[in-house]
């Protein structure tokens, strides 16, 4: 059979992670990875994690444990979760918290809600390549998002209805951005909120890294601004999307949802369409290990990737030739390098792979229309101090003689 005459057209925008190719390379033992953006498992709550699923298992909840259950979510989950939004600045209750197996399926369920084909969906540049994965699926259109200098909203409107559809929303991590690391100060956030009055679009608040600041003062979501703004979460038009990914664990695949009771309900309707509900054990084993322990695993892991970035920073800062430019995250896993113009991120992989065992993920598939080649993504989330200062030198090498 030739699939190629039955796939839908929107698989056609679909295409393999460079991420996912990567992440391969992290078995290889002679490999210096700075490439994968994942927790280092060395630093899971593992055994508080085992205490928790075998005390459910053995208990009382065990039926309801291994049992379908509702779409929302875990009720004490969501009760957890209103708790730690209303201490960020967001009032809630859990009518406004939907669980979502990680964000990247709040992701693809705004995609679906939101985007026709041909509808404008903004974001920046360059983006966390797994929105645009999930968004690509729905056809949209995408308009660069710079929230510190965009263009007017009419001409923005304008372009995005020349194109056959209107723009739908603006996606941002406004905290240690994947991949930049940046942080969207106040003023943009704000500016940001004024764009989508005037466009009348949603604003989606990718807040995947928000819990692991190593310094700096915190800003408040944008979600919390438009909420001093509107005075009613019903009323506000972000949608922010959490995740317990970062925090405690990826794979257990627990994520959420904080907005507007209208579009939670709207959810609600696309998970019972798509999976029913995310896994009844990880959501209770989550609750009961983030009500013991979240603020001071949080704190250990601030500890131990702080000293990284740090280790990171000085690093570059030893090894790199002039003509390398690099952001300084506050939080997160990444550190964002600007090559030389018309140096090109692919290429100096496949080099540096060859010859100095060192990965790292190249620039251009963050980018919508895959411009901006000059560029990479490091992680230091996995790497030891040492392995840091090692393939980072390794890496200036290769730099400096290409
Ligand atoms: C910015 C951002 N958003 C969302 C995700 C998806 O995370 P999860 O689905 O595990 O919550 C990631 C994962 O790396 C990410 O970097």
């Amino acid at each position: 059979m030739d699939w190629q005459d039955v796939l839908a057209r929107r698989s056609g925008r679909m295409k393999a992670s460079e991420i996912r190719e990567l992440l391969k390379l992290l078995d290889q033992p002679d490999i210096l990875s700075f490439a994968g953006g994942i927790p280092d498992p060395a630093l899971f709550p593992a055994e508080a994690f085992r205490a928790a699923m075998n005390d459910i298992l053995t208990g009382p909840e065990s039926g309801a444990a291994l049992q379908y259950s509702v779409s929302e979510g875990y009720r004490p989950l969501r009760d957890w979760i209103a708790g730690q939004m209303t201490a960020l600045g967001i009032p809630c209750g859990a009518a406004n918290i939907f669980i979502t197996s990680g964000s990247q399926q709040a992701l693809d369920y705004l995609g679906k809600l939101l985007l026709d084909p041909g509808d404008t969906a903004m974001v920046a540049w360059p983006t966390y390549m797994g929105a645009l994965g999930a968004f690509n699926a729905y056809e949209p259109r995408y308009a660069r998002l710079d929230p510190q200098a965009n263009r007017p909203a009419a001409d923005l409107a304008a372009e995005a209805k020349a194109a056959g559809g209107r723009v739908k929303f603006a996606y941002l991590s406004a905290d240690f951005a994947n991949p930049t690391g940046e942080t969207l100060d106040r003023a943009g956030r704000e500016a940001l909120l004024d764009m989508a009055d005037a466009l009348d679009c949603a604003v989606i608040e990718d807040a995947a890294y928000q819990a692991l600041r190593y310094d700096g003062d915190p800003v408040p979501p944008i979600l919390a601004l438009e909420l001093a703004r509107k005075g009613d979460l019903d009323a506000c038009r972000t949608v922010y999307c959490g995740s317990f990914s970062k925090s405690l664990s990826p794979g257990l695949r627990v994520g959420w949802v904080c907005a507007a009771t209208p579009v939670i309900q709207r959810l609600v309707l696309l998970k019972q369409a798509g999976d029913l509900h995310s896994p009844t054990l990880n959501q209770i084993a989550t609750a009961r290990v983030a009500a013991a322990q979240f603020d001071a695993h949080v704190a250990r892991l601030r500890a131990a990737y702080g000293a990284r970035r740090d280790a990171m920073l000085a690093a570059l800062a030893r090894h790199m030739p002039a003509g390398v430019r690099w952001t300084r995250p506050e939080g997160g896993m990444f550190v964002w390098l600007t090559l030389p113009e018309g140096m090109d991120g692919a290429d100096l992989l496949a080099r540096s792979l060859a010859s100095e065992k060192v990965a790292f993920v190249p620039g251009r598939a963050f980018f919508a229309d895959g411009s901006n080649g000059n560029t990479l993504r490091l992680s230091f989330s996995c790497a030891s101090e040492s392995m840091i200062d090692e393939g980072i030198s390794r890496l200036g090498r290769l730099i400096r003689s290409a």
